[in-house]
């Protein structure tokens, strides 16, 4: 079946008007992965504004006391994520020139990034084709290619980073992996997704045998 020609082409037609998609440079990016790691579109977005506001530049936040960076980030939650944004903020100004590392394995190196948010900032800034996978990802590709691997277990990473991979169109890492996000955020959801106006309804292996409900497969809690 085709995947990822109708997944790009549904993106481009349904996709949220976020503003870091916009907004050029890696900044807004990893600014905006790291606020969403463990948070909503919805909850972030107001903390994503008026931090682009306060600090419009890593220059403006890696000059800001870690007061006023743990102020404006208060009721996210996670402070450590706060913590490690402003260090990392003063690495990449004060060390670094101002320019984030430009490829996965540099941004990795970077604290608070971790495979999901360097393969994000990768690919949506430097067009890099390394795949995201994160809980949407593993909810799409289960259940579209019906696949029952229990994605707590210590295999199941590794299978959908490279089924993710092979699906990945080149040249279009940013496209396909901010597509993966938001189909699995308002089509394939969690719970009841509405398969009767998926584009995949045809082809999807849990639509066609039933299993929506059963995947993906997470035995440990
Ligand atoms: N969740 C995490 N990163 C995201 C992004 N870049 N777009 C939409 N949802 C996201």
């Amino acid at each position: 079946m085709e995947f990822s020609k109708p997944l790009i082409h549904w993106y481009l037609q349904n996709k949220r008007d976020l503003p870091w998609r916009k907004m050029p440079g890696a900044y807004p990016v990893w600014l905006s992965e790291i606020m969403l790691q463990q948070t909503r579109v919805a909850q972030g977005l107001p903390y994503f504004l008026r931090f682009m506001e306060a600090f419009p530049t890593v220059h403006d936040m890696a000059a800001a006391p870690e007061e006023q960076v743990l102020k404006l980030w208060q009721g996210l939650g996670y402070y450590s994520r706060a913590r490690n944004l402003h260090a990392t903020a003063k690495l990449v100004a004060f060390e670094m020139n101002g320019n984030f590392p430009d490829s996965y394995a540099g941004l990795l190196k970077l604290k608070g990034v971790g495979d999901y948010t360097a393969a994000a900032i990768a690919s949506i800034s430097y067009g890099e084709a390394v795949p995201v996978v994160d809980g949407n990802v593993y909810r799409v590709l289960s259940r579209v290619f019906g696949i029952d691997t229990d994605i707590s277990s210590g295999g199941a990473k590794k299978q959908f980073t490279e089924l993710a991979a092979s699906l990945m169109p080149k040249g279009q890492a940013s496209e396909f992996n901010q597509a993966m996000m938001e189909f699995g955020a308002l089509q394939c959801v969690p719970k009841s997704p509405d398969c009767g106006k998926c584009i995949f309804n045809k082809d999807c292996v849990a639509f066609t045998t039933g299993r929506v409900a059963e995947l993906p497969v997470k035995l440990k809690k």
